[in-house]
């Protein structure tokens, strides 16, 4: 499974630019993006400067200082967002000085956050600012708007744990941008709608603010290679149709309140999407059995919502999964024997099915409660330790409300398990993507 391809050469050669001037990228593990980022350092120092323009700015220089006029032009725009400034507690502003922007590429310590190359539709020589960078810089200002969009060869913008806010500014006309990273800053308000037409962008990245409201459709179907939306207060459904084309290899939509089901459409995209977080929603409905198609998945979290069901015996056709986690939803039923082998013949490492109303596992699925990557507290297997009380499933297995059709078909060839009835001959085929309702599929 690769990520998708570049679409024309221009970004090829983009790519190969801004992932040479970007030393420090966004992290794509599991476990960071979820957990809380560091904190920002209490202490307040404004930029501190006692020069009359207030920003420690000094005169301009004349442009026959600056290595060419894209340059020249882009020292007024620096300046005029330094003055803007209210909080840089790390004095990485005062940095911000002279003609040299493109200092970082001479290994130089002017312009901290600032790296220039050749945009790829220019000669040699004309050198100019294609990334920023302002990762854990904690500088906080009133917007962006007026600075990010007045970088005409900008392909990246990283302003990870800082204090910015206001109007995410509109990108579309520059036209290599490809990747916004404005995770936890203070932005708020709705989507920033301006993203959605940035038809080259490969990640986007909004976690850990305070936006709100539904995300609209057509974010689910940007062509990036990661969408982060986790802790923010979006809400709303996961539209069905935009979720099933996403081209996202890396999707977390984690603690926020969204509501609805796992769109079915998630089998249109086995072999792209690697890792997904649906967890601390208000996800509802059935455990869809689409879920089981998606190959190459590796982690897959839907923990703390409210979602209903048996796990499908699709499943244990999730060979590449390492973790698994459904605790705290409402799923019931066994725990069967051909997900649980998955920890033998494939990758699976942590199954948590804690929380919710499973009434008994399999033999395999046994061992790995043993062997502690199968966690099934709080639940209501007779005999196990921790379970819920007795009134408390009964109850629930009496609410007819809560439960939901069960597919016994198993989308894939298991050796050792009794194979569907109407498997396709090989597993190569489109066929195996069908929703078959039929066949007998084995525990
Ligand atoms: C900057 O440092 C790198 C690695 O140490 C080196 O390869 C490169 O030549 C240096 N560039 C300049 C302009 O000094
Ligand atoms: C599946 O993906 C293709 C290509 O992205 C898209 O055109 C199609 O609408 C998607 N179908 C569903 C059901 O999501
Ligand atoms: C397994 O996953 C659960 C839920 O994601 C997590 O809370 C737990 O710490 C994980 N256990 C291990 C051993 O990684």
């Amino acid at each position: 499974m690769a990520l998708q391809a570049p679409a024309a050469p221009a970004r090829a050669l983009l790519l190969l630019l801004a992932f040479a001037v970007s030393a420090s990228s966004s992290t794509h593990s599991h476990s960071h993006l979820v957990s809380a980022p560091a904190p920002v350092p209490e202490t307040e120092t404004t930029t501190g400067s006692s020069s009359s323009d207030g920003c420690g700015c000094g005169p301009t220089p004349p442009p026959w200082d600056f290595e060419n006029q894209k340059l020249t032009a882009l020292y007024s725009v620096i300046q005029t967002f330094k003055r803007t400034i209210t909080s840089d507690p790390l004095g990485v502003t005062s940095t911000w000085v002279g003609t040299k922007i493109c200092d970082s590429a001479d290994n130089g310590t002017a312009y901290k956050g600032f790296f220039c190359d050749h945009p790829p539709d220019s000669p040699p020589g004309t050198r100019t600012v294609a990334s920023i960078d302002f990762n854990g810089f904690h500088l906080r200002a009133p917007t962006l708007a007026g600075f990010i969009d007045a970088f005409p060869d900008l392909a990246l913008f990283h302003a990870n744990s800082n204090s910015f806010s206001g109007n995410v500014p509109d990108l579309t006309g520059l036209p290599y941008f490809y990747e916004l990273d404005l995770s936890n800053n203070a932005f708020s308000g709705s989507f920033p709608d301006t993203v959605v037409p940035l038809g080259n962008l490969l990640f986007l990245d909004l976690r850990f603010n305070g936006f709100s409201g539904s995300v609209p459709a057509p974010v689910f179907a940007l062509s990036v290679e990661a969408l982060f939306l986790n802790n923010n207060g979006f809400s709303g459904d996961i539209p069905d149709s935009a979720f099933g084309s996403t081209t996202a290899e890396y999707l977390v939509v984690a603690n926020n309140q969204f509501t609805g089901p796992i769109p079915r459409s998630i089998f249109n995209v086995s072999g792209t999407l690697s890792e997904v977080l649906f967890l601390n929603n208000r996800f509802s409905g059935c455990l869809p059995y689409e879920i089981g198609l998606v190959e190459g998945l590796t982690v897959f979290d839907a923990g703390g919502n409210e979602i209903k069901g048996p796990i499908p015996l699709s499943f244990g056709c999730l060979s590449d999964v390492e973790q698994l986690n459904l605790a705290g939803n409402q799923l019931y039923g066994h725990v069967p024997d051909v997900l649980c082998a998955l920890a033998k013949t494939g990758k699976l490492g942590n199954l948590s099915l804690s929380d919710n109303y499973f009434h008994s596992v399999g033999r395999l699925c046994m061992e790995l409660v043993r062997s502690r990557v199968l966690d099934v507290k709080k639940n209501c297997i007779l005999g196990f330790p921790r379970q819920r009380p007795a009134m408390e499933c009964a109850a629930f297995y009496a609410d007819p409300s809560k439960h939901c059709p069960f597919i016994p078909h198993i989308p894939c060839d298991l050796p050792g398990f009794r194979p569907p009835a109407f498997a396709p001959p090989s597993k190569a085929l489109p066929a195996t993507k069908t929703t078959g309702h039929g066949g007998g599929g084995g525990n």
